[in-house]
């Protein structure tokens, strides 16, 4: 059924939060003691040398973002892998696979599992279908708990995939000798905070997203920057800018800006800026600034003191400002809108890819 929104996308923007919260209550109260990894009948961390985290578009940037955890808080060696280029991975033992896929029929993500060899170690599926054709292959299956999802751009699915995996790092971690204490009891409590930070975003965003795309309905090209942890949003902003409004986006580590990108920068660029809290992307921004490129910063914090701005330092979570995707979205949409395109079935697209 459709809501306050004629379509259903923008329902599905709306609903991250509820979809947040149900993912928090189900799994968070399950990652003390590692209750949560060993129930998943995951093998220790500490007989894992390294995780290998492989799916398709907006599911690999899930990987992306979760990936963080393991490799932030555990110090655990950790990638993320295109799952159509996965053919061509040397595979080591010791490797935990996690396959991400909201649909669990992606043909590229089965197609990487085949060339696993025989005696490779444990495949966890991440999936919004528990009873598809991954979470059968798999040895472990976690379900992301979204719900239907009718929108082909992946919106909430990509949200509950982010906490899902979140929630089984941080259990596997719990029990490793390698985490970090401080990070993991940071993670745990952001996890937390997490359900309302999305509804913020999206009651804070709803007006300036309309007025964004009014004012750029007629650009040709957008820039998405990031650094560390930001990065992987700013990936799915464009992402969803490209699928929804076939527009081109582009997105870069923000610290590649100057070796090559910035010629693309002239009076009046849409550049998003995902802000993780890295002090250098002020440089960044200023270099964008001076070429009249235009700025729209997301995650920052900032406090008004005697009427200036004043931009505070952000230490936030391994997984990084997972809030920004809503407004990026957001803007997708509206932009999407703006244009006339039909939202739920962007042109050549297709809900479960399930050719290779
Ligand atoms: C983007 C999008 C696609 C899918 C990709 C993987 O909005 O929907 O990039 O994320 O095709 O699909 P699943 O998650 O079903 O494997």
């Amino acid at each position: 059924t459709k809501g306050r929104h004629r379509d259903h996308m923008g329902n599905e923007i709306d609903e991250q939060p509820l979809v947040a919260q149900r993912v928090v209550d189900a799994l968070a109260p399950a990652i003390t003691d590692g209750l949560l990894w060993r129930g998943l009948g995951l093998p220790p961390l500490d007989e894992i040398d390294r995780v290998a985290i492989i799916g398709c578009g907006t599911s690999l940037h899930a990987g992306r973002a979760i990936a963080g955890v393991f490799s932030r808080v555990g110090g655990l060696p950790t990638r993320a892998l295109v799952a159509s280029e996965a053919a061509h991975e040397v595979w080591e033992p010791r490797t935990l696979v996690i396959a991400i896929s909201q649909s669990g029929e992606t043909a590229d993500v089965l197609r990487a599992l085949q060339g696993l060899p025989a005696e490779h170690g444990t495949v966890l599926a991440l999936t919004n279908n528990p009873s598809s054709s991954l979470a059968r292959r798999a040895d472990a299956v976690i379900d992301c708990l979204a719900g239907p999802e009718i929108g082909v751009a992946a919106t909430k699915t990509f949200v509950a995939q982010v906490l899902t995996g979140v929630c089984v790092a941080l259990s596997g971690l719990t029990v490793s000798h390698r985490a970090d204490a401080t990070l993991l009891d940071a993670d745990v409590r952001a996890l937390t905070a997490t359900p309302e930070a999305l509804s913020t975003a999206r009651d804070t965003w709803r007006g300036p997203a309309a007025t964004l795309a009014a004012e750029f309905a007629r650009a040709s090209g957008f820039l998405f920057l990031g650094r560390g942890a930001g990065l992987v949003y700013a990936a799915e902003g464009a992402l969803k800018l490209k699928e929804l409004s076939y527009r081109w986006a582009e997105h870069q580590p923000a610290g590649e800006l100057k070796h090559g990108p910035l010629a693309l920068v002239d009076a009046g660029t849409p550049v998003f800026i995902v802000d993780d809290g890295d002090p250098r992307l002020e440089v960044d921004i200023a270099e964008v600034t001076a070429r009249g490129g235009r700025v729209i910063r997301l995650g920052e914090r900032i406090l008004r003191v005697g009427g200036l701005p004043l931009h505070l330092p952000r230490t936030g979570p391994s997984w990084g400002p997972l809030e920004t995707v809503v407004p990026l979205q957001m803007f997708a949409r509206e932009l999407a809108l703006r244009l006339h395109r039909d939202v739920d079935k962007p042109r050549n697209l297709a809900k479960s890819v399930t050719v290779s």
